[in-house]
C-alpha cells in the first residue's frame, strides 16, 4: 500500500505562505502583485484552468486580469495586447494559455513576453538559466513536483529518476530539476525501447505523456515513487491521469492521485512566480 501525496493538502499550505508572504510585500511597499492571463479561444479544458488561475490570484490577494480573446484573433492583434501588458506596471506576470489555435505562432508570442514577466518560464532566456541552473522562475509544473517531494521528505540524491515524457512544459524542466538536485536522470519519450525495462529502475518515477493510464503496475518496481503529471478525460468522463492508479498503487510506496496531486501544485507555484516577479520589480 502506498502513502497517497496529497497535492491539494501541500497547495493549501503552500498557498497559505504565500498569501502571508504577499500582504507583508503589500503592507511594506503599496504593491499589489498582479498576474495577467490571456486566453485565446474555446478550448474547454484551457477555460477551467484559468478560472482556477483566476481564483487562486483572489485568494491570494493578489490583482487577477483574464484577458479572453475570440479564436480568430490574429498574431498581431496577440502580440499588440502582450505589448499593452507589458508596458502596465500593474502587472508582474504575464501568461499565455497553451494550447494556442493552431494559426497562431506560438513561438513568437512566447518569446514576446519579457523575461521578467515570464511567470511560467517559458522565454528562451528563462529556459536557458534554468538549465544553468541559475533561475529566478521554476516553470510550474516541474517546480510543483520538487516542492511535493520536498514535503514529503524524498531524498532525490542518488537515486535513479526516469522522466516519462519530453515536453518544454514539463518533461525536459523536470528532468533538469532533479538532476539539479542531484538525482540519476533518465529521460524517456515515445521512441523509447522497452520503456517497462526503464521505467522499472526508477525509485523516482514521473510521468508526464498525456495518455490515460498508459503507466500499469508491470512497469514499476516495487517501493518506487510515483508521481502522475497527466490530466486525461476517460470516455465515461472522469478525470484520470497516465499512471494506471490501481494496478500501480499496490507496489509503489508512495503516489499521486488525480485530481488532487500535481494539479494543484502547478497554479501554487505560479502564484510564487508572481510573487517573485512582484519583488523583483519593486526592490
Ligand atoms: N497549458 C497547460 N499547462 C500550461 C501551463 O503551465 N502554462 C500555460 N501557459 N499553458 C498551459
Amino acid at each position: 500500500m502506498a502513502r497517497i501525496i496529497d497535492g491539494k493538502k501541500i497547495a493549501a499550505e503552500t498557498r497559505e505562505d504565500i498569501k502571508r508572504r504577499a500582504a507583508e510585500f503589500t503592507a511594506e511597499t503599496g504593491v499589489v502583485p498582479g498576474l495577467a492571463v490571456i486566453i485565446v479561444g474555446e478550448n474547454p479544458a484551457s477555460k477551467v484552468y484559468v478560472r482556477n488561475k483566476h481564483k487562486a490570484c483572489l485568494e491570494a490577494g493578489f490583482r487577477s486580469d483574464v484577458i479572453e480573446m475570440s479564436e480568430d484573433t490574429t498574431n498581431d492583434e496577440l502580440l499588440a495586447k502582450i505589448e499593452e501588458l507589458k508596458a502596465d506596471d500593474g502587472i508582474h506576470g504575464i501568461l499565455v494559455q497553451l494550447p494556442l489555435p493552431r494559426h497562431l505562432d506560438e513561438k513568437a508570442v512566447l518569446e514576446a513576453i519579457p523575461p521578467e514577466k515570464d511567470v511560467d518560464a517559458f522565454h528562451v532566456v528563462n529556459t536557458g538559466k534554468i538549465m544553468l541552473g541559475d533561475y529566478d522562475f521554476l516553470p510550474c509544473t516541474p517546480a510543483g513536483v520538487m516542492k511535493m517531494l520536498e514535503y514529503e521528505k524524498i531524498d532525490v540524491t542518488g537515486r535513479e529518476c526516469v522522466v516519462v515524457g519530453r515536453s518544454n512544459i514539463v518533461g525536459k524542466p523536470m528532468a533538469m530539476l532533479l538532476l539539479h538536485a542531484n538525482g540519476t536522470v533518465t529521460v524517456c519519450h515515445s521512441k523509447t525501447r522497452d520503456l517497462g525495462e526503464v521505467t522499472r529502475r526508477a525509485d523516482i518515477l514521473v510521468v508526464a505523456i498525456g495518455k490515460a493510464d498508459f503507466i500499469t503496475g508491470d512497469m514499476v518496481k516495487e517501493g518506487a515513487v510515483v508521481i502522475d503529471v497527466g490530466m486525461n478525460r476517460r470516455e465515461d468522463g472522469k478525470l484520470t491521469g497516465d499512471v494506471d492508479f490501481a494496478s500501480v498503487e499496490p507496489k509503489a510506496s508512495a503516489i499521486t492521485p488525480v485530481p488532487g496531486g500535481v494539479g494543484p501544485m502547478t497554479i501554487t507555484m505560479l502564484l510564487e512566480n508572481t510573487l517573485t516577479a512582484a519583488k523583483k520589480k519593486t526592490k
